[in-house]
């Protein structure tokens, strides 16, 4: 078998379409101007930002603001500590703010959490269980204990390592019916599921360009009438005054394009790509001592999270891509930090679980030779890595 090289980390990043680029490459050069110029050139480059914005509302079923950020990590730090800093302006105790959040957010989520717990918010994490998903159930019961004059609550739509899809617009209603806003990171989600912000209910809605075959580096928070923020970077004024810093007009037009193609990427994820998952998952399973973490249908299309007993999952991140294929153990961000994976720990997985995972994430790009070579350098590489795995019971 002749070695190919076969990317199945779409989950941390996918490469730009030729008609994404197409779009952005001139404001990189004739059109350059600068959005807040009041002339023609300035106004040619505004009218860009217009563009995108609208693109977005219409894929997104948006009514109300676009906020553009350097990407998904700002948007969930502007909703999380934008929201806070604001009721608090507005003469909100600290004791009367709570901020509710699943416990598999990414750290995008927990970090602004678990700094406002350190101003001395009150902070409250929601359970997931075996399968991923957080119960509305339990959000029920923490919005039912806590005394709060005013709330937020923050549940991604799908999950960046196990891509189990949460029920949002459960956990949204009864949000809503004890007075509390809600966010929602659909940095994962947007492009391979339907996502409409009306019909889920979410007050606020995070999404990136860079996991949907845009650009690096752009995002935008999505905020519904009637929701009030506290800017967390000042100056100018730009973007409503919630995000100063004049903007990067290339990538967004680049994400707005990306919203255009959005029905295209879902019927591509739903058709093509779950295709390619499922006999990836199907043929990875049949190797000894495996076990497909994540909710079995309740997950994005494109996501196969295994744990391979027995051998540890960076182990057979670098066996892999000896022969060319790029996989990884949890979220792009959280490798940096050489930590376990929260969302695993707070799922219940087992150490060894937790030790021997990875995840593979399939993208509109791939094909069923990249699937079938897969499998067959898998299966070689498992056996090879457990053949000198201090754990001997699972050498076969
Ligand atoms: C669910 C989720 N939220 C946020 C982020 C951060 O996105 P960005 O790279 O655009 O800041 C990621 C990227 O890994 C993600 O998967």
């Amino acid at each position: 078998m002749s070695k190919r090289t076969v990317y199945l980390d779409n989950a941390a990043t996918t490469p730009v379409l030729d008609e994404v680029l197409e779009e952005m490459l001139p404001y990189m050069s004739a059109r350059y101007g600068n959005p807040s110029s009041l002339h023609s050139i300035g106004r040619d480059a505004k009218a860009a930002l217009d563009k995108a914005r609208e693109r977005i509302c219409n894929a997104l079923n948006i009514h109300g603001s676009i906020i553009f950020t350097s990407g998904a990590t700002e948007a969930n730090n502007l909703a999380i500590k934008g929201f806070a800093y604001r009721m608090l302006r507005d003469g909100f105790g600290r004791d009367d703010l709570l901020v509710v959040v699943s416990s598999i957010e990414h750290e995008s989520v927990l970090e602004p959490c678990r700094a406002l717990e350190k101003e001395g918010l009150n902070v409250s994490y929601l359970p997931a269980d075996r399968d991923g998903i957080v119960r509305p159930e339990s959000l029920e019961h923490t919005l039912s204990s806590y005394k709060y004059k005013s709330a937020l609550v923050s549940v991604m739509l799908a999950n960046n390592e196990v891509g189990t899809i949460q029920r949002l617009k459960e956990i949204a209603d009864v949000a809503h019916r004890h007075g509390a806003f809600v966010h929602s990171d659909a940095a994962q989600a947007i492009g391979k599921v339907k996502v409409d912000a009306r019909e889920l209910a979410v007050d606020m809605l995070t999404i990136s360009a860079h996991k949907v075959y845009g650009p690096k580096g752009v995002g935008a928070l999505c905020i519904s009438d009637g929701v009030r923020l506290e800017p967390i970077l000042h100056g100018g004024g730009h973007e409503y005054g919630l995000r100063s810093g004049t903007q990067n007009v290339p990538a967004i037009v680049g994400l707005g394009k990306v919203a255009e193609l959005i029905p295209r990427f879902i019927s591509l994820y739903e058709g093509h790509v779950r295709q390619l998952r499922d006999r990836l998952i199907k043929g990875i399973l049949e190797i000894p001592y495996t076990r497909l973490n994540g909710h079995a249908e309740m997950r994005l299309a494109n996501n196969a999270h295994i744990s391979f007993l027995g051998i540890s999952g960076e182990d057979l991140i670098i066996k892999l891509d000896e022969h060319g294929i790029a996989a990884s153990t949890g979220s792009a961000c959280s490798t940096l930090k050489q930590k376990e994976s929260n969302v695993l720990r707070a799922m219940g997985l087992s150490r060894e679980e937790i030790n021997g995972s990875l995840r593979l994430t399939l993208g509109i790009q791939n094909d069923e030779q990249d699937v079938d070579y897969t499998l067959n350098v898998m299966a070689d590489v498992v056996r090879e890595l457990r053949r000198v795995s201090p754990y001997s019971k699972y050498r076969s």
